[in-house]
């Protein structure tokens, strides 16, 4: 592979609205970061049973792949349209999307994805070949996302990130304020404290908490987590906002206007092999502007 493809951006492209508007979202983002894009369509070839002639496999195929040329032409159109200079490549791979783009994510900078396709069905709120990647994926991937499904993305209002203190957040920290500096936006930096629903477990707890302590340790924790990054993007106006909720819906509120939320792919919770904690994983189904799920540099 080589060093252009492992600097660029790459877009998923299966022929939806959803992904074209992953294109233009990562071709602004391309621009900003002065890097190509390289739109990808993996060809999913159906599995064929024995009835099936190998001539007609392979006819399938061509058409299929035909198919994917026609896609990923479409694709390059609006990129271009959106932004005329940029440095632009098209592949296509036979075999499984999920797989194919995890794999392609270790050579890359970044993987945007819509977050729906071409299958699904009314009501579904992601797809899983976005899940798997998001989960599973090399480097950085965004699925994007608007507030209903095939709307566009926002792009306008902060950027928010979730901030649990764990080393995938901090990676999240670094991607939320590099994307806050590009977009000259605010970066809302989000902590919630209370990963557990108080409602629920109220009689479980001490009843000699002082609460308030505990919010401004949480408080002075997260200052003292962003002050490195606040010293290194100094003209990024950051907001820092500390809850005691669980993390999903804290941060879904914050969200609410937002043009990004950046996560890590998980948090301190979780178990040895999860791709993704419940945080990042409701965030794609629920968010109304995309979605970024950073994890540290292999
Ligand atoms: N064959 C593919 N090649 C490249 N990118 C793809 C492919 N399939 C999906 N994607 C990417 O993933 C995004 C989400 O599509 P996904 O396939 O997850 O949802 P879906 O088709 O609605 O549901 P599902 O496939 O899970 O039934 C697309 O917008 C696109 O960016
Ligand atoms: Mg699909």
């Amino acid at each position: 592979m080589d060093t252009a493809a492992r600097h660029s951006i790459l877009v998923g492209i299966d022929g939806s609205q959803s992904a074209l508007h992953a294109a233009r979202w990562a071709a602004e983002e391309a621009s900003e970061r002065q890097v190509p894009v390289r739109l990808f369509h993996a060809c999913v070839v159906p599995p064929m049973g024995p009835h099936v002639t190998t001539v007609t496999t392979a006819a399938m195929i061509e058409s299929l792949v035909e198919q994917g040329h026609h896609w990923l032409r479409r694709a390059r159109e609006e990129v271009r349209a959106a932004v005329p200079e940029l440095t632009v490549r098209t592949d296509l791979r036979v075999g499984p999307a999920a797989g194919e783009i995890i794999d392609e994510s270790a050579k890359s900078r970044l993987v945007v994805l819509g977050s729906r396709g071409l299958g699904g069905f009314k009501g579904m709120l992601v797809g899983s070949v976005s899940v798997g990647v998001a989960a599973h994926g090399h480097c950085p991937v965004v699925v994007v996302r608007g507030r209903m499904p095939d709307d566009p993305p926002p792009e306008a209002g902060p950027v928010v990130v979730g901030v649990d203190g764990s080393a995938v957040g901090d990676a999240a920290v670094e991607f939320a304020f590099e994307e806050a500096s590009f977009r000259q936006a605010v970066l809302v930096a989000v902590h919630t404290w209370l990963d557990v629903s108080v409602a629920d477990t109220w009689a479980a707890l001490p009843r000699d908490i002082d609460w308030d302590s505990v919010a401004e340790d949480e408080s002075r924790l997260l200052s003292e987590r962003l002050a490195g990054w606040r010293e290194k993007f100094p003209d990024v106006e950051l907001r820092q906002r500390v809850l005691r909720d669980r993390p999903v819906r804290g941060l879904l509120e914050e969200a609410e206007g937002a043009q990004l939320i950046v996560v890590g792919s998980r948090g301190r919770g979780g178990i040895v092999g999860m791709g993704l904690g419940s945080t990042s994983q409701s965030l794609l189904h629920h968010s109304a502007c995309p979605v970024a799920v950073v994890r540290p540099e292999a």
